[in-house]
């Protein structure tokens, strides 16, 4: 074992098994046979004490030479073997990087979300700007403010959620933010349409949901007159329903409005939805509306004796079924996709 020429045998025997390894199991015991502490290099090594004096240097460098040799052969299988064996696993499994990627569906919005717009930029265009009020209200502005004092049996017309803190509650109408809108704006003239979420505690059915939008709209200024309001809904009817559509007003009552209307529009008779949205009336109802009550004037900051208005309220949804003959309101908040992609 001491002798120089022992080493270039350890070294051809050394490479030829390193050259068999095929996996690493093997060559980590190729590497605990020859590199390793207790391998052959460290008995090589160990046997420079055996040397006459004068031959330990050169045999303790052809040592130190065959080490680096081994290591660097060592590394070299060990990428190889790697190399191997993830090719074997690509062969075994094979993956085709040629597939063209999963598109990512980019989205749209919500018909209810469209809808809205649509009106926002109806009404944009007749000077109206939107203003957002709050849904979480009291008693006063849902209420009282409107011209329905506690025990006012018109009150019964909106069933409300109570919260637990006595007078808050969840506005069961648009109708509040006239008030919040008044009070900033008066007496200034102002045109105004109030979209948002409302809540009435009522059965849920394919007609009625415990929350919905409405979209409220106002318009204060001097001599402001029904012929006003009667105008202005029939431009933002034909706009979003059609050029030929007619205009129907039925006197009706709200605590706030006097007088009180509901607004219908009649209904293209070749529809083949066209009985069943109207009742086999061809009208069709969108909207309640009416001249804003003297009180409520007054409760915003304003002098009826100066200035008069229009209020009108109209829910989004019901006008989203109507236009695309949707059968069920409770589509619009479920996350059926199936329902959501038609629009
Ligand atoms: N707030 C009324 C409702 O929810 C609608 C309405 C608004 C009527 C404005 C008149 C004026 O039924």
């Amino acid at each position: 074992m001491a002798e120089p020429d022992n080493l270039s045998d350890l070294e051809a025997r050394a490479l030829a098994e390193l050259n068999a390894c095929t996996d690493e199991a093997a060559l980590r015991a190729w590497s605990a046979k020859y590199v390793g502490d207790k391998g052959a290099l460290t008995a090589a090594l160990k046997a420079l004490g055996t040397l006459p004096k004068d031959q330990r240097p050169a045999y303790g460098q052809a040592v130190n030479r065959l080490k680096q040799t081994l290591l660097a052969a060592e590394e070299q299988k060990k990428a190889a073997v790697k190399e191997a064996e993830l090719l074997a696993s690509l062969n075994a499994a094979p993956l085709d990087v040629t597939l063209p990627g999963r598109p990512v569906s980019a989205g749209g919005l919500h018909v209810a979300t469209k809808t809205m717009r649509e009106i926002y930029a109806i009404f944009a265009d007749m000077g109206f700007q939107v203003f957002r009020t709050r849904e979480v209200e009291d008693d006063q502005s849902n209420f009282e403010l409107l011209n329905m004092p506690p025990h006012h049996p018109a009150r019964d017309m909106w069933d409300t959620f109570h919260t637990t803190t006595p007078g808050v509650l969840l506005r069961t109408h648009t109708s509040p933010g006239q008030i919040h809108v008044m009070r900033q704006f008066a007496p200034h003239p102002v045109r105004a349409v109030l979209p948002g979420m409302c809540y009435r505690h009522e059965a849920v059915s394919t007609r009625s949901e415990i929350q919905f939008e409405q979209v409220e709209g106002l318009a204060i200024g001097p001599n402001v007159a029904m012929a006003d309001l009667k105008g202005t809904i029939t431009a933002f009817a034909r706009r979003l329903f059609g050029e030929d559509r007619q205009v129907r007003i039925r006197s009706s009552y709200f605590p706030f409005t006097e007088p009180s209307i509901e607004v219908d529009i009649d209904w293209p008779k070749d529809d083949p939805n066209a009985d069943r949205l109207t009742k086999g009336t061809g009208w069709l109802e969108i909207m309640g509306a009416g001249m804003v009550h003297p009180t409520v004037l007054r409760n915003g900051g304003y002098d009826p004796e100066k200035v008069s208005g229009f209020a009108f309220g109209m829910g989004p949804q019901r006008i989203t079924m109507l236009k695309y003959a949707i059968d069920d309101i409770r589509q619009f908040w479920k996350d059926d996709v199936r329902f959501l992609r038609q629009f």
